[in-house]
């Protein structure tokens, strides 16, 4: 009864490690480490004193994915592996389809031959595109403005497809709205390469003097301070509704053998807020000057929880302060992420 975690060496795949570990599941990680460190696998096996197995591996090598669910014998997948930038996606397109719609499709079939047929899958509040209405239903129409989002959607109906094909198949879609903080330890969180694309990164690096100033993309919203609205999760709270959307699917509870839920928590924050948020959890005074509008960006978005609720039992627990507390306890315990340690 293992569950293979796809990218479960990176931001959100760690945690859910934890939260797997912690409630007594046993997992086994394949990660090609692109965008990772495989220390934040050991600092999982520091948090919980539990071992993590351990494959360096890609999602496109069918033979090898096949190969380690039969080896771990597992039962289930939680599925995170893939490119997650927005603007790197409209550069490479390529690799996006690729490793996203390729690799999870590879990733199926080494499933179908292995007989392993439950899987979540990381699924992103991008494919709302501009919502018509707030907030938003799952039922809200579909529509990806990038080649990013087209990989979420195109894989999501991949998935509706092979789980109409055949009852055995069992799927849990989670759509994820904008994750952030880090365990309570500050052992693991996320750990960007390069100049952060996201909001809440790019205020610990001018909260730790890596960068002087934040950016504000647009100050003319039709919001309250007319700055963005989005709707931050604690990513503690996000694996946690990984964790039941796969106790559902296992005990066979859902509706269907194909659920989407939003993983929200229904508020709303602008920029300013997520600013002085930070301020008073880090002490630190967040430089910020207002810029154009980014190309892409909606005014605001967040997630109607209800279905989550219902489904799943799951409501996501921690506030705006904790999220901001969390991440900044990390960033101070590792102000150059895994980096300084894989250096040693
Ligand atoms: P991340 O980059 O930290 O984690 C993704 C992991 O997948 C990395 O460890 C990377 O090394 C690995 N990986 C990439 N391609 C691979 C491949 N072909 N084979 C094996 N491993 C591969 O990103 P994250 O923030 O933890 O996101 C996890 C998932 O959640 C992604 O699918 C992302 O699209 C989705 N998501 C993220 C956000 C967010 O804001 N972080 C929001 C919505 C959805
Ligand atoms: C949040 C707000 C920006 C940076 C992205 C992806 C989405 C999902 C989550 C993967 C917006 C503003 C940001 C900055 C700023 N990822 N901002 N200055 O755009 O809601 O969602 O990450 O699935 O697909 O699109 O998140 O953190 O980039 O931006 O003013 O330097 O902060 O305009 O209002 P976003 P974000």
């Amino acid at each position: 009864m293992t569950v293979l975690i796809t990218g479960g060496a990176g931001f959100i795949g760690s945690h859910c490690c934890v939260s797997f570990l912690e409630a007594g599941h046993d997992i086994v990680v394949l990660d090609n480490l692109s965008n990772a460190s495989s220390l934040s696998l050991e600092r999982v096996a520091a948090i919980t004193g539990r071992k993590v197995s351990f494959v360096v591996g890609d999602i496109r090598d069918q033979a090898e994915v096949e190969e380690v669910l039969h080896r771990y014998k597992c039962t289930a997948v939680v599925h995170f592996a893939g490119l997650k930038s927005v603007g790197e996606s409209t550069k490479m397109p390529i690799s996006y389809y690729d490793n996203n719609v390729v690799g999870t499709l590879r990733l199926l079939s080494a499933m179908d031959n292995a007989g392993v047929r439950q899987m979540i899958f990381s699924s992103s509040a991008t494919v709302y595109g501009e919502p018509q209405f707030l907030p938003l239903t799952e039922d809200h129409p579909t529509s990806a403005v990038n080649p990013y989002g087209r990989t979420k959607l195109m894989i999501e109906e991949m998935l509706r497809d092979v789980a109409a094909s055949d009852p055995n198949w069992r799927f849990g879609i989670l759509r994820y709205f904008n994750p952030v903080g880090a365990h309570d330890s500050g052992l693991i969180g996320e750990n960007p390469l390069g100049i952060p694309n996201n909001l809440m990164p790019f205020i610990t690096q001018v909260a730790d003097g890596r960068r002087e100033q934040l950016a504000v993309f647009g100050n003319d919203y039709e919001t309250a301070d007319g700055t963005g609205v989005r709707d931050y999760i604690h990513v503690s709270d996000l694996v946690d509704g990984h964790l039941r959307a796969h106790e559902v699917l296992a005990e066979g509870a859902a509706p269907s053998n194909c659920f989407t839920v939003n993983l929200g928590t229904g508020n709303g924050y602008s920029v300013l807020e997520m600013v002085r948020a930070f301020e008073r959890a880090s002490n630190k005074e967040i430089g910020f000057s207002f810029s154009p509008r980014r190309e892409g960006d909606v005014a605001e978005c967040y997630a109607h929880t209800e279905r989550a609720e219902q489904l799943l039992n799951w409501k996501a627990k921690r506030d705006l302060d904790a999220m901001c507390r969390d991440t900044w306890n990390w960033v101070c315990k590792n102000p150059a992420g895994y980096a300084a340690e894989a250096a040693e």
